[in-house]
């Protein structure tokens, strides 16, 4: 079977294309550096043709409100009427746990956009709502600076190793189209501000973090709950403690920052 992956070059497209391979798929890495943009349609027609099923693991250059929703919005227009042409039958992209809840910030604003047009569209699909990623934290620091330090609110989260997602991306890539939501977490809850503070130790990084109760979530308010997935949530294996010991998190991150620059 021939998958597309947008986005293909990045922390979980790079790991879904290999993993798609090892199972035998047809894996196309599709990204600006393969010659694929979905936000100027170039590249695209050729990526999709005789492809079955599409999976869109990209993300925006820029988190600047306006520039993130050009870019969910254009990159998912473009790429569900090019579906359309190609005859594609299952369109997947990946979100985040909780996204319909954030709606203060920019960032997920886009997203629900790029939720919106898939519902709306003609291609059968399946959105993956994922929690955060483990390779996330860092940036998750970065993000929520106020002077020196770092203000992040105690509420509880659920994340997981990005090995995970593209793994559970992966399995719901090649079963039928679900019309819907799938959520998937990490296999133990922590406190936002506790596991950025662990995170942020195991670099050596030595910014404070503060556990700010009026600190927002990357421009939204959160409550205890706000970021948690529900009961149905298909659950990653590997634990914070099993990643922090392995190899890729002894870098900083693995992918790039919104910016486009290097970590
Ligand atoms: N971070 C989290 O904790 C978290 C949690 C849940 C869900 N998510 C979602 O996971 C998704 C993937 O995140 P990630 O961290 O794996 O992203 P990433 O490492 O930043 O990779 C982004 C990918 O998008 C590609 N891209 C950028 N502009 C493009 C364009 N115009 N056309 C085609 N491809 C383009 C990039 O290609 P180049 O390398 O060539 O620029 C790269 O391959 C995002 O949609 C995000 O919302 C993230």
């Amino acid at each position: 079977m021939k998958i597309v992956v947008i986005g293909g070059t990045g922390l979980i497209g790079s790991k879904l294309v290999n993993q798609l391979r090892e199972h035998g798929h047809e894996a196309v890495a599709a990204a600006p550096n393969t010659g694929v943009n979905t936000l100027t349609g170039e590249g695209l027609a050729e990526a999709l043709k005789d492809a079955s099923v599409v999976v869109d693991v990209s993300n925006s250059p820029s988190w600047d409100d306006a520039a993130v929703l050009n870019f969910f919005e254009t990159s998912t227009r473009n790429l569900l009427s090019y579906e359309a042409a190609e005859g594609v039958r299952h369109h997947v992209a990946l979100s985040v746990v909780g996204t319909e809840r954030l709606t203060e910030s920019g960032y997920f604003r886009a997203k629900i956009a790029q939720e919106k047009l898939i519902k709306e569209g003609s291609i059968p699909y399946s959105i993956v709502h994922a929690t955060q990623f483990y390779e996330f934290l860092k940036g998750l620091a970065d993000i929520s600076m106020a002077g020196d330090t770092v203000h992040l609110p105690p509420v509880l989260f659920q994340p997981m190793a990005a090995d995970d997602v593209a793994s559970a991306v992966g399995r719901i890539a090649v079963g039928q189209p679900v019309n819907g939501i799938v959520e998937i977490a990490g296999p133990e809850q922590f406190r936002v501000d506790e596991l950025v503070r662990r995170r942020l130790a195991s670099l050596e990084d030595p910014r404070e973090v503060i556990a700010d109760p009026n600190a927002r979530y990357d421009g939204a308010k959160v409550s205890e709950k706000t970021l948690l997935p529900g009961n149905n949530a298909r659950l990653g294996e590997t634990s914070f403690e099993t990643w922090l010991s392995q190899p890729a998190a002894q870098i900083p991150t693995a992918h790039r920052q919104p910016t486009g620059e290097a970590w």
